[in-house]
């Protein structure tokens, strides 16, 4: 069974190819045109969608040696995101799935995200998760804590009330003039900074649900005072601030998560989403790990932001089911899992 996937829900055009569950191919056009806006223009990146889309598609099957009569099947990214971006992807995914004469299949970008675990390649068949899987899925847009049943069963048993992690990175990050996406460019900071030079309050949230938006505005205060004292503060902690902020998010996030394992008592446990990239929390997670006792499943970094690999991923559990989408489809900026 081969499927073409194609994602195009924020700033990063992608197309794959996965032959049954194996990634032959997954293409990106990453769009610079927003850096120096400091977020995503939505006006822009569906322009940039369009012009990537026929190129990233012809680079995803030429690289996977795969000709366009041999797919069985085209999975686009419906929702959530940005509504100009993944009229894009639908369109284009509707529109080759009629010429092709093939079942269209629909994906929520979020269970894409989770299923991104399950991706298979050269010297990865075996190191998947098995069910219940325990899921943090961080990332620009959402923060959410999954059980996942089965490849289908996605259970939300906490998210976010206001911000997303990603978003916290993002916009600590800016205050700090730093480039956006600025979650890798804090993580790179992180490095070379001292994590306790700086605290900052963490919200106080029940049961499973998060909320970053306190952090961020207790951060933006916190420099703005500082900056009244000594106009270059930020330059000159910059690691630090990026360490000390860095070290709060992840914290936040984990207490969380190890809430959850142990209500669960699920041993099998994952991260996702762009976040996921970030290598304190990746290190964070390994030391739980070890602690805990828990099988930890984190994806490869190609697979953690952005990506059509886990659209095809997701698009395939969903053809072994036959559980097509009508060419009537439309996308959904908001839709939940
Ligand atoms: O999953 P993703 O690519 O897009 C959404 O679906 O939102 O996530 C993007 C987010 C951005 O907020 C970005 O700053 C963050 O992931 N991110 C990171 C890292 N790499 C990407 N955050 C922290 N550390 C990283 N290394
Ligand atoms: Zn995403």
């Amino acid at each position: 069974m081969i499927i073409l996937g194609i994602e195009s829900s924020c700033d990063d055009t992608s197309a794959a190819v996965v032959k049954d569950g194996y990634v032959l191919s997954n293409i990106m056009a990453s769009q610079e045109v927003h850096e120096k806006f400091g977020g995503v223009v939505p006006e822009l990146a569906s322009r940039a969608h369009q012009q990537n889309i026929i190129p990233v598609v012809d680079q995803a099957l030429h690289s996977a040696k795969v000709k366009l009569n041999e797919l069985n099947a085209i999975a686009f990214t419906r929702g959530p995101g940005l509504m100009g971006s993944l009229l894009v992807g639908t369109s284009f995914a509707k529109g080759l799935a009629l010429a092709l004469n093939i079942p269209l299949i629909e994906v929520n970008h979020l269970h894409a995200h989770i299923l991104s675990h399950f991706i298979k390649y050269e010297g990865k068949e075996e190191a998947i998760p098995a069910f219940p899987f325990l899921c943090l899925l961080v990332s620009g847009g959402h923060t959410q804590l999954v059980v996942m049943d089965n490849y289908q069963r996605i259970n939300v048993i906490g998210k976010t009330i206001d911000d997303a992690a990603g978003e916290a990175f993002d916009k600590c990050a800016k205050v700090m003039g730093l480039p956006y996406p600025g979650g890798p460019v804090i993580d790179k900071l992180s490095k070379e900074g001292n994590a306790d030079a700086f605290r900052f309050s963490k919200p106080k949230i029940s049961g499973f649900n998060y909320s970053f938006s306190g952090l961020k505005t207790s951060f933006l205060y916190f420099v703005r005072d500082q900056i009244k004292i000594d106009p270059d503060f930020i330059s000159k902690n910059k690691t630090d601030l990026a360490a000390s902020i860095q070290k709060t998010i992840i914290e936040i996030l984990i207490d969380k998560l190890k809430k959850a394992a142990e209500y669960t008592g699920i041993k099998h446990i994952g991260i996702a989403g762009g976040v996921a990239a970030n290598s304190g929390l990746r290190n964070a997670i390994d030391r739980e790990a070890e602690k805990l006792n828990w099988k930890v499943f984190m994806p490869e970094f190609r697979f953690t932001t952005d990506n059509a690999a886990m659209v095809a991923i997701t698009g395939y559990f969903k053809a072994l089911n036959e559980d097509y989408a009508p060419l009537s489809t439309t996308p959904d900026a908001r839709m939940n899992i």
